[in-house]
């Protein structure tokens, strides 16, 4: 029992440190910025927003209000932001959250986290690389290459637009979907239908991931600016095409349809697009000074991506009747559907569509970093095999978890279903938050003398308001979700005392 809630202290941190971390303090704060950037504006920002506008059949859209959704979020992702940062400067030791909970809550809840991060990092991941995908097959069509349907999409996703199709849907995106079963070649009774450019995108990054962090943190800085100036691009053509009756339009429900309940589902949904700003945390013991440059990274690459969301949600929603938005390419959609000079229009679609997939490639990157440094600390504690541990004796970089998590991803984006794939993200991750945010106030209360180099203004009250922002965007979410949760998390139990609590470096240094 006093196992379960053992805690790591700072002297062990320590002790693990100068026992090995053989990996290279390259990244300064703007490097972390540009992390947290990477990490954050992908697939949530350029395909659900189009849901969580509209709604689907679980929940209501937000509507022209979805910009007070983006701030809800944004206003819960920073009380957050803060106690990560708390954290990240107190303990920069690579394990995000979850050694923020072993440093905290004890190891049975710091298991629970390194378990739940998975949903974060590598299932996360699954998502934005078919939202990848999905831009990258648009981006060849406008080229005038059309893949096979069987080979770029989904089962779900092909028999979903088999349904549309006998439902009289005839437009373009829908019949080349429905094709895929028409067209897949069948193998025992069953058509092989496969998301191969998913699959492809996910083991080019590893290979770029084990080759070097340097290089990879030079490849993302690349891709942040780029993606930075597409988002401006797109505020800025979109501005000169907003017309303001679409914002308030009666006939379409007004600003907020659907009041505050499709605000908050929206703001559930969205809130994908928002996770990243955290995953700074795990390149803490690659960072050149992480007490001082942590918080900043933090904090700044979460400030600089609402300011952007915020103002884009704005012209969105002014560009084309909201209804009309539900598609997964909501900027490319909007682009076509508002009235301007077809010139600019179609050059500004092929730009949106290129800066898509050169932003879901850096948010592919930064989780499929994170990833490995999270089994890294875990194994490292003896909470899982040693080999996690395993630093290439030449390119200095964790390379069999970058692996293990590669062939993981790349499989199951394969064949899952993007919209399932965001919600059991979405929930994973604001539990992570939560736990973080009651991990701050509880070291507060048991080490209230511990070094803090930054710290929470107004805990325990801004931690608290955390706790209940990220649960309240929680129940936000389908019940499918809670359950597929719940099973993910027991079968997490079942490994750590199958494996975990025996194996613990810490059971034998108590
Ligand atoms: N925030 C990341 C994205 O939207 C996960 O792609």
């Amino acid at each position: 029992m006093s196992q379960l809630f053992a805690r790591k202290t700072v002297a062990d941190f320590k002790a693990d440190l100068a026992l090995r971390s053989g990996l290279k303090r390259t990244l300064n704060k703007w490097h972390l910025t540009a992390l947290g950037v990477g990490a954050t504006i992908g697939a949530g920002i350029f395909a659900t927003t189009g849901t969580a506008i509209v709604g689907d059949a679980a929940r209501p859209g937000a509507g022209p209000a979805i910009v007070l959704s983006f701030i809800l979020t944004a206003v819960a992702c920073g009380f957050a932001a803060l106690c990560y940062a708390e954290f990240a400067a107190m303990v920069p030791i690579s394990g995000s959250a979850y050694t923020y909970a072993y440093a905290s809550l004890g190891e049975l809840v710091a298991w629970i986290i390194g378990w739940d991060l998975v949903i974060e990092y590598a299932v996360g991941n699954i998502g934005v690389a078919i939202g990848w995908s999905g831009h990258f097959r648009e981006l060849l069509h406008q080229f005038g290459l059309d893949l096979p349907a069987w080979l770029a999409t989904d089962y779900r996703s092909a028999y979903d637009a088999v349904a549309a199709v006998a439902q009289g849907a005839t437009d373009a995106g829908t019949t080349y979907l429905a094709s895929a079963v028409s067209t897949a070649p069948v193998l025992l009774g069953i058509p092989v239908i496969a998301n191969i450019p998913a699959f492809l995108i996910v083991m080019l990054i590893t290979i770029v991931l084990v080759v070097g962090i340097r290089e990879s943190a030079n490849a993302n800085n690349a891709m942040v600016v780029l993606k930075i100036g597409i988002i401006l691009l797109f505020i800025i053509v979109g501005a000169f095409l907003i017309k303001p009756s679409n914002w308030t339009d009666p006939a379409q429900g007004g600003f907020a349809p659907n009041g505050f309940k499709g605000i908050s589902a929206a703001a559930a949904i969205i809130f994908f697009s928002y996770i990243g700003f955290d995953a700074v945390s795990t390149a803490a013991e690659e960072a050149e000074s992480p007490a001082r440059d942590m918080p900043f990274g933090i904090i700044m690459s979460l400030l600089i991506t609402t300011v952007l969301y915020i103002i884009l949600s704005i012209v969105l929603t002014g560009m084309a009747p909201w209804g009309q938005l539900g598609t997964p390419e909501p900027m490319i959609t909007a682009l076509s559907l508002a009235e301007g000079p077809p010139m600019l229009i179609n050059a500004s679609r092929f730009i949106i569509a290129l800066g898509a997939v050169i932003a879901m490639g850096s948010v592919l990157l930064v989780f499929q970093l994170g990833q490995p440094r999270i089994f890294f600390s875990m194994a490292r504690d003896g909470l899982l095999p040693q080999v996690f541990t395993k630093v290439h004796p030449r390119f200095k970089t964790p390379y069999f978890g970058t692996i293990l998590t590669g062939v993981f991803v790349a499989t199951f984006a394969a064949f899952a279903n993007i919209a399932e794939v965001v919600d059991l993200t979405n929930i994973g991750t604001l539990f992570a938050f939560m736990l973080v945010s009651i991990g701050v106030i509880v070291l507060r209360i048991k080490e209230p003398d511990r070094e803090r180099p930054f710290k929470v203004p107004g805990a325990p009250y801004t931690p608290l308001i955390s706790v209940v922002a990220t649960f309240y965007l929680m129940l936000n979410l389908p019940s499918i979700t809670w359950i597929r949760f719940g099973i993910w998390l027991l079968l997490g139990l079942g490994l750590y005392f199958a494996y975990g609590m025996r194996r613990s470096r810490l059971r034998g240094r108590k």
